[in-house]
């Protein structure tokens, strides 16, 4: 593209700092491209929470669909209701938008520590995608309480699986994995007790694989997923889920893949009827915040996520190459760790030269 309109959202905690880094990288990747990028950012989280009350103007989130992409930091502060700011801004933004592809890659990159057991991965790779549906589920909230704080409480959330959000997600999901070498996709679902949805999510993926004749598939509870996830995760090639499940097991995704600072994503809306959004998949980290501790590196991958989204491949990949370049060095450094802004520098100077 001749231009690229990114509307930027820092937000709160760590959000601005790790935005920051992002941009850094995203401009150095840019350069010579003959892309100019324009960059809007929108003063939404805590601190316009606390001053006018205000979470996702209609006005602001009209700006905002006039942007290509959207780079956000991270949403959610101490001081403020919990779900407050969760639902009021980044929930609502992934479901005005249509995120309904939440993608969530997890790779160890050559070099990164892992958690795992050694011998989990002997002569394996993990490289995983998981495909966590982002505009229904339990998110959608759809619940209520009644005789709040007294003994006779009922509290309810129901999560909401529509045939029409199942199906395009799933769809997604398989085009995704019949792009790729192993062309595997698992269900990841609770049939077994959530039955009425967990059944309509093992029918969709039956119906829809007949589309993908050459993709093959199998079943896990998310329960037992979660321990495949720590024993062998070299098994998964793409995973799709629901909104909650996808939630949980990106986090165990981001842990064994190297720590939730390396976790990038992408809220994309396939038909593009609105821009996608890509931002890490930590939070505000409120114990780190202000402080430059925080690892800017998921998002400057999810900055790689952006520009693939748009078209810009060859930024994308000179983002990532320059990222699995000082991962590979990071432990080889002198001891010392490298503030939010040294990382960022780090990175861009390997794409700048
Ligand atoms: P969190 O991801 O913010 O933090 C969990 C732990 O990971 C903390 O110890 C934190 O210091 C660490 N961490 C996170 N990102 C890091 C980074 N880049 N580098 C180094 N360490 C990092 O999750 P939480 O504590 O459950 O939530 C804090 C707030 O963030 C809450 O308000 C929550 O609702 C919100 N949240 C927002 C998003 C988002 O904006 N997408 C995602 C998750 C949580
Ligand atoms: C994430 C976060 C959000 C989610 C919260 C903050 C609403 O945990 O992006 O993973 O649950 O989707
Ligand atoms: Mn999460």
């Amino acid at each position: 593209p001749a231009a690229l309109k990114i509307a930027v959202i820092a937000g709160d905690g760590i959000g601005p700092e790790v935005v920051a880094e992002g941009l850094k990288v995203l401009h150095a990747a840019v350069a010579g491209e003959g892309t100019t990028v324009e960059t809007t950012e929108f003063d939404l989280g805590a601190n316009r929470w606390h001053a006018t009350g205000e979470t996702l103007p209609e006005s602001e989130l009209a700006a905002i669909r006039q942007h290509d992409v959207i780079l956000l930091g991270a949403v959610g502060d101490p001081g403020v209701p919990s779900g407050v700011l969760e639902r009021g801004l980044l929930l609502k933004l992934r479901f005005e938008l249509d995120h309904y592809v939440n993608l969530r890659p997890a790779r160890l990159y050559p070099g990164v520590a892992t958690p795992l057991a050694p011998h989990v991965l002997e002569g394996k790779e993990l490289d995983f995608v998981v495909v966590r549906e982002g505009t229904e589920g339990p998110y959608v909230g759809n619940g209520g309480a009644i005789r709040v704080g007294t003994p006779h409480e009922i509290a309810t959330e129901v999560s909401i699986n529509t045939a029409f959000g199942v199906e395009r997600v799933v769809r997604d999901a398989f085009t995704r994995a019949a792009a790729r070498p192993r062309k595997k996709l698992t269900l990841v679902h609770k049939h077994n007790v959530l039955s009425n949805a967990g059944h309509l999510w093992r029918r969709t993926v039956e119906a829809v694989n007949a589309e993908f004749p050459d993709v093959t598939t199998d079943y896990l509870h998310v329960d037992a997923a979660t321990i495949f996830m720590v024993t062998d995760p070299a098994r998964f090639d793409v995973i799709v889920t629901d909104n909650l499940f996808g939630d949980i097991v990106t986090d165990l995704a981001a842990a064994i893949a190297g720590g939730i600072g390396l976790a990038a994503s992408g809220n994309v809306n396939p038909d593009r009827t609105a821009p996608s959004m890509f931002e890490p998949v930590h939070g505000s980290a409120p114990d780190i915040a202000g402080q430059q501790k925080a690892d800017p590196t998921a998002t400057i991958l999810s900055v790689a996520m952006l520009l693939e989204h748009v078209g810009l491949d060859k930024a994308a990949a000179r983002v990532e190459q320059a990222v699995a370049a000082d991962l590979a060095e990071r432990q080889g450094a002198d001891g010392r760790p490298r503030s939010t802004a040294e990382i960022g520098d780090a990175i861009a100077a390997r794409i700048t030269g």
